[in-house]
């Protein structure tokens, strides 16, 4: 199983503290774009201080114009204030959505907890129609506590 091959390299860049949190962050968005064959971009978003938007963090995939998301707009804004993960097998039935490129047919994004306070998320896009189990939701939110005690 992929997910528990990935685990172990995850905690590996998490812990190595020679590096900055941004380039871990980077070395694990590269990790996962780069072994699941559906997840296509791959990027943190965090709370702008205290403000209610969301701005971009380190990210592997196409540069998106998306740099700032107020909470409420778009899936991952959506996910800012419900707390909740979000899986969207078909973005093109959502009406609160954010396109960032027209190749993209699905998303999951899993926020990030810290003190219980949902400061983030990892969003990943899929060019691949349906492709998110709840194997992807268990194996983000493993990844997002990781983050956490990062931040
Ligand atoms: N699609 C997201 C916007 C971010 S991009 O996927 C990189 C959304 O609807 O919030």
């Amino acid at each position: 199983m992929i997910f528990e091959t990935l685990k172990p390299q995850i905690e590996h860049i998490i812990t190595n503290n020679k590096n900055s949190v941004d380039k871990r962050l980077l070395q694990i968005c590269e990790l996962l774009e780069s072994h699941i064959s559906y997840y296509n971009w791959v990027g943190f978003y965090f709370r702008n201080g205290n403000k209610e938007e969301l701005v971009l963090g380190p990210y592997v995939g196409a540069p998106t114009d998306h740099t700032v998301i107020p909470f409420g707009k778009g899936i991952c804004g959506q996910v800012a204030l419900s707390n909740e993960n979000f899986v969207v097998p078909d973005v093109s039935a959502q009406d609160n959505y954010i396109a960032c490129s027209i190749t993209v047919k699905a998303e999951i994004v899993v926020p990030v907890f810290v003190n219980g306070k949902n400061i983030g998320q990892i969003d990943i896009d899929s060019n691949t129609p349906n492709p998110f189990t709840e194997d992807d939701e268990r194996f983000l939110e493993f990844i997002c506590g990781k983050v956490a005690k990062l931040l």
